[in-house]
């Protein structure tokens, strides 16, 4: 039997108050249109409208595991996809204000194809089997969250539309609560060792950056060069690596800049459209 001394407990209500949904009110819309925005930003806006706007996808996986039974867990899926709801609203309203409304997809979300059907029935299955699956969710959640914070930092500073950089930092004050719970809720469970390798293994067979299978790999790929090529995305990439490997038994794990390794070697030559400023 493991003997831990007691985790420090979560304030789960200090972070409910803070939940609510993006003030979109003050947000200049009228000078969308009088600022430049480069082609590979927009690009990019498509890509994560349509993955914020999916969150209510992930949460249907979600509600057919242990993740429900978990009254902390419940409450916090509640306020995120609340809160993820608005991220994927004000991007749209961006894009229509800068000449690109978003086109409506081609199938409808309930369609998912058959590989993320698979995926979500063998969710459900590990967490039958696991009574301790919430600790992968947490870590999962963790890491995804860090890396859309992190993009968004990305994003401000290579598309340099002053507009939209207000609107990412207000976004990103959301993303790093998401951020905070999953990192805090998965420091939390992984200190059983058991535990945390279970969870370890699960993230180096199966994690991929948030949007796989949902947006073409092309378009991920290209998300992956504009945001976290170069220098400065490379440093970030790394930081979001560097986090993680603070989780116990997390301190090898290989994500961000691993995954960007054959996407370096491929861009090589191809013109970057950065402008670090
Ligand atoms: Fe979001
Ligand atoms: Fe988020």
């Amino acid at each position: 039997m493991e003997t831990l001394p007691p985790p420090a407990a979560f304030d789960l209500d200090a972070w409910v108050a803070r939940s609510g949904a993006l003030d979109l009110d003050t947000i200049p819309w009228a000078e969308v249109p009088d600022h430049p925005l480069p082609a590979s930003a927009v690009r990019t806006l498509r890509y994560m409208q349509d993955i914020e706007s999916h969150t209510i996808i992930y949460l249907r996986a979600l509600l057919a595991t242990r993740a429900i039974d978990d009254p902390e867990v419940a409450t916090f899926l509640a306020c995120w996809l609340h809160e993820e709801t608005f991220h994927g609203m004000a991007l749209a309203r961006f894009l229509e204000a800068a000449g690109h409304p978003v086109a409506p997809r081609p199938q409808g979300r309930s369609r998912e194809p058959l590989v993320k059907r698979i995926e979500s029935a063998a969710t459900a299955w590990l967490s039958r089997a696991w009574p301790d699956f919430c600790a992968v969710h947490m870590v999962w959640g963790a890491i995804n969250e860090l890396t859309t914070l992190t993009g968004y930092r990305r994003l401000i500073a290579v598309a340099g539309h002053p507009v939209l950089s207000e609107l990412l930092r207000r976004i990103n004050v959301d993303e790093s609560r998401h951020f905070f719970f999953y990192y805090r809720q998965a420091e939390i469970r992984l200190r059983r060792p058991r535990v945390a390798r279970v969870a370890r293994v699960l993230v180096d067979r199966f994690w991929a950056p948030v949007g796989s299978g949902v947006q073409p790999d092309t378009e991920r790929e290209f998300l992956g060069r504009y945001l976290f090529g170069g220098p400065d995305g490379r440093a970030a990439a790394r930081k979001v690596d560097d986090t993680i490997r603070r989780l116990p038994g997390f301190a090898s794990v290989k994500l961000l800049e691993a995954w960007m390794e054959p996407q370096g070697k491929s861009i090589k030559g191809e013109r970057h459209e950065h402008r670090d400023d």
